[in-house]
Formats: structure tokens, sequence, C-alpha cells
């Protein structure tokens, strides 16, 4: 593998971890999913394609593909009973908190562990995971609305089905338009993996304990929904538009970014590896401008995010510690033009991120990694006598 890099065996318990799936340059602005450049798989591969190409390791032929697509509509039916736990949650839960807790009830309705050695059990879990989980995300969209809960349907596609289970109400049929299909599939694809990031480290290391798939998968979906990682672009949202409330006055906004007595952070900004532009923000701004003009959707949040980017790209503050947009920064302003509420943002980011939450645990079960087990250095009390509470 050209470029790959050899830790010492003592990278085992180092905290840190080889990886064949995603290769990442922070200072260069370089994302490449198994060897292919993020850049060209947006452009070219489907969700699906580029999924079974994070998971298997290789673009999958058109016969592979159609039996991957057909493979997973055999495991969309959820277990009825699942509707008992969701009905459990009031409608004004976080779908954040109902999907980690729907992902990992599904591990109760299939108990049996998967045998990742066993390449047909391990198939099999990956149709069964990318099948219920878009179900089950968007069942918590329907929650929130009050909408009955729906089901897959084996005649259209994948991103297709998912604008279908979130909108389809039995009174009227989701009318598709590619423009939105073909804009969510680019997003899910920008999403599906990121390296050793916060949600995937926690995949990892719950995995490595064996814990199964759905229960490690919930773990990931916890540690996505803070707003510091993929929480990040419902936060974008909500800063763009109190922006806009308050006059479009982003240099204010700028200001409470700097200060370091207000814990305000401009959102979108700043990148624990990149120290350059995320070149998924590159990709998802100018898909911003192609989405929002193909629909015919004016809206001034746009302006205020370009506007806040320009400041942002010349003031020293942000130049000085290397805080470009980010994945987060755009993408809502795409999710928002296709009509999804700010909730569903993250949820959005986790449909997309599953692909790479999969095939970072197989990864690690396969390599027979230990248990997770981080080290610290300790700078509590030396030793010292126990006194007696009378004596306290
Ligand atoms: C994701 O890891 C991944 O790969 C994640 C992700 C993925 O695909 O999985 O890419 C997805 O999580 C993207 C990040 C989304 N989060 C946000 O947009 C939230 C806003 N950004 C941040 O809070 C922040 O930039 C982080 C959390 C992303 C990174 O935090 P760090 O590592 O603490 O930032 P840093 O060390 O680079 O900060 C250096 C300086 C600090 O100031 P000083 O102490 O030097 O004075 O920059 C400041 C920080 O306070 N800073 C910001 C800022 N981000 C960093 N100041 C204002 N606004 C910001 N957004």
């Amino acid at each position: 593998l050209t470029g790959a890099i050899t830790l010492d065996p003592g990278y085992k318990n180092s905290g840190s971890c080889q990886s064949e799936i995603t290769f990442l340059d922070g200072e260069e602005g370089i994302l490449r999913y198994r060897g292919y450049s993020i850049e060209e798989l947006a452009e070219k591969a489907d969700f699906l394609e580029v999924s079974y190409l994070v998971i298997f390791g290789e673009l999958p032929t058109k016969d592979q593909l159609t039996k991957f697509e057909n493979d997973i509509r055999k495991h969309t039916l959820v277990n009825e009973e699942m509707k008992n736990i969701i009905d459990g949650f009031p409608k004004t839960a976080h779908p954040m908190g109902v999907l980690s807790s729907l992902t990992s009830a599904l591990t109760a309705f299939n108990p049996k562990p998967v045998n990742v050695e066993n390449e047909k059990e391990m198939y099999e879990a990956v149709c069964k995971t990318m099948g219920k989980f878009l179900v089950i995300a968007t069942w918590t969209y329907r929650k929130m609305k009050g909408y009955p809960l729906n089901y897959y349907d084996n005649t259209k596609g994948y991103v297709e089905n998912f604008m279908r289970l979130m909108f389809e109400i039995p009174t009227e049929p989701y009318k598709m338009n590619p423009i939105v299909t073909n804009a969510l599939d680019k997003l899910f694809i920008l999403h599906a993996d990121h390296e050793q990031n916060c949600s995937t480290s926690t995949v990892r290391i719950v995995g490595s304990s064996h814990a199964g798939l759905f229960a490690s998968i919930s773990a990931g979906v916890s540690a996505l929904w803070g707003p510091l990682h993929g929480g990040a672009n419902q936060a974008v949202l909500e800063m763009l538009e109190a922006i806009q409330a308050d006059g479009g006055d982003a240099e204010k906004y700028m200001a409470k970014a700097k200060d370091k007595d207000d814990p305000f952070r401009l959102m979108g900004f700043g990148h624990r590896v990149y120290k350059n532009f995320d070149p998924r923000a590159r990709i998802i701004k100018k898909a911003a401008d192609e989405v929002l003009n193909d629909l015919g959707v004016d809206d001034p949040i746009l302006d205020i995010a370009k506007k806040l980017e320009a400041a942002a790209l010349v003031d020293d503050y942000f130049v000085s510690r290397k805080l470009y947009p980010n994945v987060d920064f755009y993408s809502g302003i795409i999710y928002r033009a296709l009509g999804i509420p700010t909730d569903m943002f993250t949820v959005m980011f986790a449909i997309g991120r599953l692909p790479g939450w999969i095939a970072q645990w197989k990864e690690m079960r396969l390599n027979k990694e230990p248990i997770g087990r981080p080290r610290q250095v300790y700078t509590g009390y030396p030793l010292r006598e126990f006194v007696p509470v009378e004596k306290r």
C-alpha cells in the first residue's frame, strides 16, 4: 500500500490503530476511501457503491452492486415490537437519542453474535445493519411528526427510500425528485468515513470488547450527537438563523467566536485534523449552489454563510489558528433546501457515516485488535493515610 505508515508493534496499546479504509492528509486537504479520491467518488459513484467499497475494500461489479442492493432489501423489515419501544418516547425527544436507543434495541431482535471470520455471516450482518438502520432513522422523524411508521419499498432505491420513508403520508404518495436524491447521494458519500474521528473511535473501542455491531453503532450514534462533532451541522444552521435574526451581523458573531470569555464558537469551522480546507466542505459548498439553483430556492442563509466564510478566511484569529469551514458548515443548507428539519441533520450524518462505522468495526475485529485500554498520566495525590470521619 503506497503511503501507508507502519506503526511499531507497540501501537497496539498506544490508542492509535492501523487501517486500510480511509486516508486523509489534514495539511494538504486530501481524503480518499480505499485509495479513491473523495472528489471522484462524489462525482461518479452512488452511495451504495461507495458503502460497498468502504466496507469490503473494492468497488463492486455491476452484479455485486445489484446483489448488495437486493440483499439489503431482504433486511429492511423491522420487528413490529420495535414500535412499542419508539412509542415510549415523547414526540419532543431528539431524534439522535431515539436513534441510539432503537439501534441498541435491534440487538434484542437479532441476538446472535456475528462471527466476523465467516464472510457470509458478516455480509448478512452488513446488509441487515444498512437496511434496518435507514428505516429506524426515518422512524425518529415520523415519531416527532406523529406520522404512522412505514416500510421500505423494494421497488425503489436506497436514497429514494430515505425520502419516501421520511415524507410519504398515507394520503399522499411521495413525489421523487432526482435533484433531491442525487444531492443526498452525494452528501451521504461525503460522510461515509473519516478515519479515526470521535464517533468511529467510539465504535471501535466499544467493539473491541467484542460487544455486538448494533451496540457498537449505537454508541457511535451517541458520540456523533455532540455539537463539537456531528451535532455541529444542526448548530451551524441555528447559528446562521441567529445571525439572520440579528440583522445578518456576521461581524458580531465573529467577535463572539474570538472572545475567550465567550463559550460561543463559529460552528462549522475548525477541525482536529484539517488545518487546511476540508475537501468535503469545498464539494458541499459547490453542491449547495447547484441544488438551491436547481430547486429554485433562494435562501438568504446561504448568503450569510458565504459572508461569514469570506470574513473568517481573512481574519487573523481564524487564519492564524488554521480554522477553515468543515464538512458541517454547508451541509445543513442543502438539507434545509431538501425539506429536512434541523433536528434531523445529525441523523443524516449518521446515515452517511454508517458504512464507515461498519467497515471500521469489521476491520478492528478481523485484525484481532486487543480490547481498547487508553493509558493516562496520573496527576492526583501521592499515597496518604486514611482519616476517620470524626477527625475530618
Ligand atoms: C466533525 O474528526 C473528524 O474527522 C470529525 C468529522 C468527521 O467527519 O467525523 O470531520 C466531523 O466533527 C467536524 C467538526 C464539527 N465541529 C464544529 O464545527 C464545532 C466548531 N469547531 C470546534 O469546536 C473545533 O474546531 C473542533 C472541535 C472541531 C476542534 O477542536 P479543537 O481541536 O479544540 O480545536 P483546535 O485545537 O484546533 O483549536 C485551536 C484554537 C483554540 O483557540 P486557542 O486556545 O489557540 O486560543 O482555535 C480555537 C480554539 O479555541 N477554535 C475556535 C474554533 N475551533 C477552534 N475558535 C472559534 N470557533 C471555532 N469553531
